[in-house]
């Protein structure tokens, strides 16, 4: 059985669970995951019920999916996301984004957290992501080429689709919760950056730094969904404070900022 059959198959167990077609689907991040309560009358698939889909194995990724509303709006919320550094390559862990555009999705919101490198912005603040820099040399769309999905060679140059931001940017503005723009910039991890990397990512041009989220944005990129992306700075990048990181501290950081974030991303969610 192909990539495709598997994406069609978890897709028939979704669309089987709930009556609800959603067009919109948020992703929490580290931490955020608070943001589930914010859903009504959810119908929840724990990620193991679903056929090919992998196991949410980080810490504070719960590992569900949630299919209720948000805004008054049908969505699909993913408590928990797959990383690369789990063990998971780029295909798999963008695995879920095949199956969203099987479901007929349109819009992909995602959160996530982030360490910062640019010293203008500060730990707590929350920065849409207006382009990232892949430092990995990977893409979920190596192999061959699905054309019934998208072209071989894809264009990246609105894959945080600007229409998107402009919303994010006026709801932002309406619920008063500061919203900054930036270039996120993807390591693979498990390890945080050293300072030497920090450095040379600020240099490339990287605003803030996280182990996620690039391997589904591209195939989002591929297969036309639109996409946009908030990541909560939850602490300075390695060397830029006396410091050392901490996961948990990473955690804590980005659950505190949930309550903000959650209002934006309810906001931008009654704008689409
Ligand atoms: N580096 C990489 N990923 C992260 C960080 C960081 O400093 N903070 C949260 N996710």
């Amino acid at each position: 059985m192909g990539h495709a059959e598997h994406a069609r198959r978890a897709a028939e167990t979704i669309r089987d669970a709930s009556p609800l077609r959603p067009q919109t689907a948020v992703v929490l991040g580290s931490g955020l995951g608070g943001f589930v309560s914010a859903v009504r009358d959810a119908v929840e698939l724990p990620y193991a019920d679903i056929p090919h889909f992998p196991c949410a194995t980080a810490p504070s990724h719960a590992g569900r999916l949630l299919i209720g509303t948000l805004a008054g709006r049908p969505a699909y919320v993913f408590s928990g996301r797959f990383h690369y550094y789990e063990g998971l390559s780029f295909k798999r862990a963008a695995f879920y984004v095949r199956v969203l555009h099987a479901l007929g999705v349109r819009d992909l919101l995602l959160t996530n957290a982030a360490g910062l490198i640019n010293l203008d912005f500060a730990p707590g603040d929350l920065m849409l992501v207006r382009d990232h820099i892949n430092f990995s040399g990977q893409s979920p769309c190596r192999g061959r080429n699905l054309d019934t999905l998208g072209e071989r060679f894809f264009d990246m140059s609105d894959a945080y689709s600007g229409e998107l931001r402009a919303l994010a940017h006026a709801a932002a503005e309406e619920t008063g919760v500061p919203l900054r723009e930036g270039v996120y910039a993807y390591m693979t991890g498990p390890q945080y950056e050293t300072p030497a990397e920090i450095r040379a990512l600020g240099i490339l041009g990287a605003d803030a730094v996280g182990m996620s989220t690039v391997p589904e944005v591209i195939e989002a990129a591929h297969c036309g969904l639109r996409t946009l992306c908030i990541s909560c700075l939850t602490n300075y990048g390695a060397g830029l404070s006396p410091d050392p990181l901490r996961g948990d501290e990473v955690n804590e950081n980005a659950a505190a900022r949930a309550g903000d974030l959650s209002a934006l991303l309810l906001a931008i969610l009654a704008r689409l």
